[in-house]
């Protein structure tokens, strides 16, 4: 029997909700597989700062470097808004992601044809939408310095820098051309390119990788430009590539057009650490009324089985569990539409354990 470790860090919000929701799927498929997910339990963001002073504690670090992958739920809320950027839940994130090096963010973005009424986009733009944006998750102006709010002849002047070195860009351009190799052989690289040098140098370097991946066809666009293409043409892509901001914000546009941001999960992965959340955040204005879509979460594990684990077979299982899921009409209050099943995160996630079953037997 295989044995999988597994830190698991629920954060705030409905982060434990969804968090233990997914981990109920783990378990059956651990029964069903013969496998044995071992998991335990460290604090992150707003109830770390609750329980130890700070968003990400010492412990939390050591169980993420030993465990064999990462599960989080979500971090902040308004009870910590009020805190110096400094001290910030956000800040427990970022650190967890910089600490394992985690520079390359999956998150796909797929439309399932049983919710395609819940998309704010009419069903001939949506369908067949299928894309992966590569979002670039330890650079950029999130961690670029000088940072802080300074004053300067009397006045205040808040200050990030966005920076990018040569290697920083390279390691995840590569990955995302690997991913489109492997996929429908498209990789669109979003930057500012006509405004800032960053971006200069981004597409500098997306154009010299591109050489080693001749049959990869590669189209750039300027991000404003692609925030509008995702609306208007959102099927033609294929891979998405770019840095922390601009991805960060592409992925939330591309997570609401498949119906809900409560369906997208994300893999950051780096060279030997790997981390999986859903693309949500911990909405606070649901949290603890148990109606929170579990289906980002329930995602990001059959991601931990695929790259983490190698279980191949059980995340293409458990991907189908959930599209079956949704074709039997099971609906939680973001993705509900008239004449469909309204339930709660818990009965949504009963149904995937029981789709499960089926598919599996
Ligand atoms: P959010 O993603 O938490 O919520 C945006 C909207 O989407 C809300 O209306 C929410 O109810 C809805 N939503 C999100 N996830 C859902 C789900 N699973 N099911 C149903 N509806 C869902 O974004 P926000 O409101 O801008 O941020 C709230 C807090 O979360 C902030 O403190 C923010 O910093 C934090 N945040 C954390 C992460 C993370 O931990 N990865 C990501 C984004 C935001
Ligand atoms: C995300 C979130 C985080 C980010 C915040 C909460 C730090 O929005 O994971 O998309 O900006 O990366
Ligand atoms: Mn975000």
């Amino acid at each position: 029997m295989a044995l999988f470790k597994i830190a698991v860090l629920e954060g705030d919000g409905i982060g434990p909700e969804v968090v233990s929701a997914a981990l109920k799927v783990l378990y059956r498929i651990g029964e069903l597989a013969g496998h044995h997910f071992e998991t335990e339990k460290g604090l992150i963001g707003g109830s770390a700062i609750d329980e130890k002073g700070t968003p990400l504690p010492e412990e939390t670090i050591k169980l993420c470097l030993e465990a064999d992958a990462v599960l989080l739920g979500a971090v902040g809320g308004p009870k910590w808004d009020h805190l110096p950027t400094e001290e910030r839940p956000e800040r427990g994130l970022l650190g967890i992601r910089k600490a394992l090096d985690l520079y390359a963010n999956l998150r796909p973005a797929k439309v399932y044809e049983p919710l395609i009424e819940a998309s704010p986009l009419k069903r001939e733009v949506v369908r067949g939408t299928d894309m992966v944006v590569v979002r670039e998750l330890t650079g950029d102006v999130y961690y670029g310095e000088p940072r802080g709010i300074f004053t300067q002849d009397g006045k205040r002047v808040g200050i990030n820098t966005m920076r990018y070195t040569e290697d920083e860009i390279r390691r995840v351009v590569r990955k995302a051309f690997q991913i489109a190799n492997l996929r429908r052989k498209k990789l669109t690289s979003v930057d500012k390119s006509n405004v800032l040098e960053v971006s200069a140098l981004w597409r500098q370097i997306v154009e010299e990788e591109s050489k080693n991946f001749p049959e990869v066809e590669l189209e750039h666009l300027y991000v404003d430009n692609c925030a509008m293409q995702i609306v208007r043409r959102p099927s033609s892509f294929d891979v998405i590539v770019t840095g922390n901001i601009f991805g960060d914000i592409l992925s939330d546009e591309a997570a609401v057009i498949t119906g809900s941001l409560g369906m997208l999960p994300s893999a950051s992965l780096g060279d030997r650490y790997a981390l999986y959340e859903p693309v949500h955040g911990s909405a606070p204005d649901i949290a603890g009324k148990g109606v929170a879509n579990p289906i980002a979460t329930i995602l990001s594990v059959a991601l931990m089985l695929r790259y983490s684990f190698g279980l191949i077979r059980e995340a293409d299982l458990l991907e189908r569990a959930v599209e079956v899921t949704l074709e039997k009409g099971y609906r939680t209050p973001d993705i509900y539409t008239e004449g469909t099943i309204k339930v709660g995160t818990e009965g949504m996630t009963q149904a995937v354990i029981q789709t499960l079953e089926e598919l599996w037997s």
